[in-house]
């Protein structure tokens, strides 16, 4: 039987947004623009995106108890995820991410893990039978690195493409490369991994080329307006971004990924996959919010055909 579902193992937070004019100096009080709690959290983004664009997903990760984690919780349910592998930690508070977006649609982000924090090797071996069912596992790193590792390991050896994006950076170990089907940094994250500064497309290519030995066996450097490089053992490709109105690129890279995941759990190539999730993302852009931004299949298809 076809595997096709899309398995997401990873953080789901309450984003606390502030609109800024600018980000305030050190000690300093500033009058913001206004304030709106979202669904966020790198790992529900990514499942958000993934299902809207017609993947049967599962969301993977860990809530506390409380009206934050109930109400995610519901939410991903309603747009017909399923949520029973999300455990509801009754020692932990829900993930909150505190962010400033400021006048030209920066963002800075700090994350409070709570129950994210808690995910652990134990709760990944209780999904080894779901992954064995998924065609793409797909990994980011708001949770701890021990329990990304063994998804990682785990979801490979199942037999599943596995989709890392390695966000929030930090260093990987070298044996974890070769378990990893694509790999999904942003310039920043490329740079951390692979230890040579990312500004550009030339520099891109290098970093992706010393991921590529490590044993992944596709690199998808997102480039935020500079678009996406893409780089495997079968050539490269650069996919420049559109010219769109960006107001938030809160979960622009979510988008990305999520969109990646689906269409290639639905047997798409990578170089389709990158080119519909380069749209997916351009238009998460335009809107604000994490997983009020993300699109659904119909209208990335429109935005493609425009
Ligand atoms: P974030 O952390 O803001 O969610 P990221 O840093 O993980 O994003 P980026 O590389 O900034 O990821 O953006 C991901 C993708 O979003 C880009 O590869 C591109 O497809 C799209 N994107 C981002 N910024 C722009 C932009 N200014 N114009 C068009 N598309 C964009
Ligand atoms: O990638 C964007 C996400 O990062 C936000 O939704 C926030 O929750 C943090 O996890």
């Amino acid at each position: 039987m076809q595997r096709t579902k899309v398995l997401v193992i990873g953080s789901l937070n309450s984003d606390l947004v502030v609109q800024t004019p600018r980000v305030p100096d050190e000690g300093e009080t500033i009058m913001a623009t206004s304030f709106r709690r979202c669904f966020g959290g790198k790992g529900a983004n990514q499942a958000v995106a993934a299902v809207r664009q017609g993947a049967q997903t599962i969301m993977a990760g860990r809530v506390g108890a409380d009206s934050f984690g109930e109400e995610q919780v519901a939410s991903l349910r309603r747009e017909g995820i399923d949520t029973k592998y999300i455990v509801v930690d009754e020692e932990q508070v829900s993930g909150v991410a505190s962010i400033l977006i400021d006048a030209r649609g920066n963002n800075r982000i700090m994350v409070v893990a709570g129950a994210n924090g808690a995910v652990s090797p134990r709760d990944i071996e209780a999904l080894v039978p779901v992954m064995a069912e998924c065609s793409c596992v797909v990994i980011q790193l708001e949770i701890p690195l021990d329990a990304a590792l063994a998804a990682i390991r785990k979801a490979n050896a199942q037999g599943a493409k596995v989709i890392l994006d390695p966000a929030p950076a930090q260093p990987l170990p070298l044996s974890i490369y070769p378990h990893i089907t694509v790999i999904t940094p942003n310039a920043l994250e490329a740079e951390l991994l692979a230890g040579v500064p990312v500004n550009d497309l030339v520099s891109a290519k290098e970093a992706a080329q010393i991921l590529l030995d490590r044993g992944v066996l596709a690199v998808v450097i997102t480039l935020g307006s500079q678009g996406v490089y893409g780089l495997t053992l079968a050539g490269e490709f650069h996919l420049p971004a559109y010219e769109v109105n960006v107001v938030d690129t809160v979960a622009a890279g979510d988008t990305f990924t999520g969109a990646l995941a689906a269409l290639i759990g639905s047997g798409r190539s990578l170089m389709y996959a990158a080119e519909y999730a380069n749209a997916a993302a351009a238009l998460a852009v335009t809107r604000r919010g994490a997983q009020l931004s993300i699109p659904t299949e119909d209208e990335v298809r429109q935005f493609l055909g425009r």
